[in-house]
């Protein structure tokens, strides 16, 4: 039997213990508890599940001194033995071992996670092994729920996904600074004083890493009808915050024939189908979120699943923060961005409750969201929830070919270069409108954490991209 074959995951034996048969076990050794009468307890995870399995391994096995002497904090090891009933401790069953391999060893000196309690500041600096704590390893198990979920959502409404590039020459979103791609060598250029060419360059013009999915996203919808991308963008910003990366993943879809009141309606239902497949899914690890990182955190989640998310305008929510009495370190006025700290306002002291602002004035948000008949604003929406602000970001995209081109002449933008996404309008244009959730600010929200660097495994922020 191969060694696949052999093995049995530990989520596997808690969900259905078949006491009194045999399983071989293989994972990490937690912790290690010797007891006066000569057995020794080990709790292993194997990663499958937040629970580890505890191992009772009787001092009758051969080579036990040593064999235990050499049990750590992260040894590796494969147990084989009967499943027997617990006496008390938090599992319904535990393994009697009968033989015990070490696969690889740990030295407690060196082992850099092997103490009990550490910061996430200090986990950052082991993100190849920070999934084998609690937290991390808990983490990853709810990103790959929440995923699932996400394609789980959009294949049973009949959206297609659609893989849109990473690599771009089309820099026109205006969401934030981008990441430039090019294979110049750039110490020999400098060495030679000149201007770069991109002439030159791999694909002969200047591209970069994608923004955002949303342009290439449109021109599918705009042929399939309902779509969606999901995958890594890129951010060049120099925003050093709890809840901005430098590389993070983006969920957009996108909808043809829709309008703005079908874009909220579908980000409702999203947000509601994410959270309420956490708590179903994941009913460990939304526990342990609650005891260990925020204990309001299931509560806030559950609000999302039960609760009708609140609609008003920006020119309303900007009245309510004007007369609120509060003192914000940004002022507010008509016309200026909304700050966290402004949304955060709006969603947990007012609203108690995702929010979602539409309309507004068209200076602050970008070139293809469609103008209302005002003239000052457009059909903008972003979703606001406690603990993070804004979560997703979207609009009812301008189908006039005439207002889109002064849009985009308007911003500075290059008319000839987004030629081809004036023929989405040119030829059998429709009403549309899509989104954008940023995945793990998602994951922050449905887990409590704090600090955005933490959800994703090897987060890329200003300064850090190692691993
Ligand atoms: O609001 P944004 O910039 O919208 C877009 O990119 C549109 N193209 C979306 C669309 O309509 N298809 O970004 C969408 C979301 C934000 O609401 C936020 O959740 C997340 O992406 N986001 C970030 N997440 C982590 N780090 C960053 N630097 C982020 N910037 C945006
Ligand atoms: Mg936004």
């Amino acid at each position: 039997m191969s060694l696949r074959q052999t093995r049995q995951k530990i989520t596997e034996i808690l969900k259905n213990p078949a006491i009194g048969s045999s399983a071989t076990v293989m994972g990490w050794v937690r912790t290690k508890r010797e007891s006066k009468a000569g057995v020794a307890f080990v709790e292993i995870n194997d990663g499958s599940s937040f629970d580890n399995l505890q191992a009772v391994v009787p001092n009758t096995l051969a080579d036990y001194a040593s064999l235990v002497a050499r049990l750590y904090p992260g040894t590796s090891l494969q147990v084989r033995g009967q499943l027997v009933a617990s006496q008390g401790g938090r599992q319904a069953v535990e393994l009697q071992v009968e033989s015990l391999e070490i696969l690889g060893e740990s030295d407690p000196l060196k082992y850099p996670i092997a103490k009990q309690k550490m910061t996430y500041e200090h986990l950052r600096e082991f993100t190849h092994l920070r999934a084998r704590t609690n937290t991390f390893g808990a983490l990853a198990r709810l990103r790959d729920v929440l995923a699932q979920s996400i394609h789980e959502f959009f294949h049973q409404r009949g959206f297609i996904w659609v893989h849109t590039p990473i690599i771009t020459a089309n820099d026109c979103e205006g969401a934030g600074k981008a990441f430039q791609v090019t294979t110049i060598d750039l110490a020999k250029l400098a060495a030679s004083g000149k201007a770069p060419d991109f002439t030159q360059d791999f694909f002969g013009e200047p591209v970069n890493l994608t923004v955002s999915g949303q342009l290439e996203g449109e021109a599918y919808a705009l042929s399939l009808g309902d779509v969606y991308t999901f995958g890594p963008t890129f951010r060049a910003e120099n925003s050093n915050t709890s809840r901005h990366l430098a590389e993070f993943w983006m969920v957009e879809p996108e909808m043809a024939f829709a309008d703005l009141e079908d874009d909220m309606d579908l980000a409702e239902a999203f947000l509601k189908h994410l959270c309420r497949a956490a708590l179903e899914q994941c009913p460990r690890e939304m526990e342990f979120f609650r005891e260990r990182v925020d204990a309001g955190v299931i509560d806030r989640v559950k609000n999302v699943v039960e609760s009708p998310f609140t609609r008003l305008t920006y020119t309303e929510a900007v009245e309510k923060l004007k007369s609120s009495g509060e003192t914000f370190q940004y002022p507010v006025e008509w016309g200026s961005d909304l700050q966290s700290e402004h949304e955060r306002w709006l969603t947990e002291k007012v609203y108690q409750g995702p929010v979602i602002l539409t309309d507004y004035p068209k200076e602050i948000k970008a070139f293809y969201m469609k103008v209302s008949d005002d003239g000052r604003t457009v059909r903008a929406m972003d979703v606001l929830v406690p603990h993070i602000g804004e979560i997703i970001g979207g609009a009812q995209r301008e189908d006039r070919i005439d207002v889109l081109t002064s849009r985009i002449q308007e911003m500075g933008l290059s008319v000839e270069s987004l030629s081809w996404y004036l023929d989405l309008r040119r030829f059998g244009g429709v009403p549309h409108a899509g989104f954008g959730l940023g995945f793990e600010r998602l994951v922050q929200f449905v887990s409590g954490m704090g600090n955005i660097r933490d959800v994703i495994p090897f987060p890329r922020t200003p300064g850090h991209a190692g691993i």
